[in-house]
């Protein structure tokens, strides 16, 4: 069979089970994994029907102009949240000389802090990740991307002790957001993320207040801090950052045209 062939075979046994708009982009990356390895090809359309994400089955995902290991345990990074990345490099470049120091709170796989080292070399990154399964994965994805990140398994909401005493010129973070009522509505391939990387509590907003509370008031003079959000939280978003300080804030859409971020410059 050529690659063609199997692809549409693949294709036909998705459709149905996976969105018709996934099935195609799956079943090239399902045939492109196996390698002509139809064993292989044959599992993993099993667990892709099983409802086991993309990602996982082959282990890896492309975010900014990096690779990132994934699998069990950890949050697949998102387009939209590269809206963040896309800021805070913008943002580094108007900084004048000197080091420049980033935080990345709630650091998941580590594609938001590995992708702005690697393309903002002189930048100091830190990065907080409090799952250890998830935490494995950042350390990996550090080695993976060749960039120098100091990663922390800590808690950002009431540990790091240590790092709430340092300064930073941007504190960036895409925090868990959804609300607790509405988890189990998500769709099959979400609940299969780790829930300490989605759930944000009643409201959804735990995290932002956590930000604002704690957080916030390390961000340097002139410096930026940036989370990403839910696509109807900016607004609660910005009133819990307005209500914290009296910086600039304001919000990014994403491709849609959806608020996706909420930024405050102090
Ligand atoms: C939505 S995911 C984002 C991961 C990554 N930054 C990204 O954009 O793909 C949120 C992350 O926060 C982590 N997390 C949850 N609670 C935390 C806490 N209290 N302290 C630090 N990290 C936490 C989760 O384990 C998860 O990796």
């Amino acid at each position: 069979m050529t690659e063609k062939s199997l692809e549409k075979s693949v294709y036909e046994k998705l459709c149905g089970v996976v969105d018709p708009d996934d099935a195609s982009v799956d079943a090239r990356e399902l045939v492109r994994f196996a390698d002509g390895d139809e064993a292989k090809l044959s599992d993993a359309v099993g667990r892709r029907l099983s409802g086991e994400p993309l990602q996982y089955i082959i282990g890896e995902w492309d975010f900014y102009n990096c690779t990132f290991r994934v699998g069990e345990g950890v949050f697949i990074p998102r387009p939209e949240t590269e809206l963040l990345v896309d800021e805070t490099l913008e943002f580094l470049k108007g900084r004048s000389d000197g080091e420049k120091t980033v935080l990345d709170l709630c650091s998941g796989s580590g594609c938001i802090a590995i992708s702005i080292a690697k393309n903002c070399p002189e930048a100091k990154v830190l990065a907080v990740e409090k799952s250890p399964a998830a935490f494995e994965f950042l350390k990996q994805n550090i080695i993976l991307n060749q960039v120098k990140v100091s990663a922390f398994n800590d808690d950002i909401l009431d540990g790091c002790g240590h790092l709430t005493k340092g300064r930073f010129d941007v504190i960036v973070s895409n925090p868990p957001y959804v609300r607790k009522n509405e988890l189990e509505t998500l769709q099959t391939e979400v609940l299969r993320e780790p829930v300490e990387a989605l759930d944000g509590g009643e409201d959804g907003l735990v995290f932002y207040h956590a930000i604002a509370d704690r957080w916030l008031p390390l961000v340097r003079p002139g410096g930026l801090l940036i989370v990403e959000c839910g696509e109807d939280q900016a607004e609660d978003v910005k009133s819990i950052f307005s209500a914290a300080s009296d910086g600039a804030v304001y919000t990014l859409d994403d491709f849609a045209g959806i608020h996706r971020a909420v930024a405050i410059k102090s």
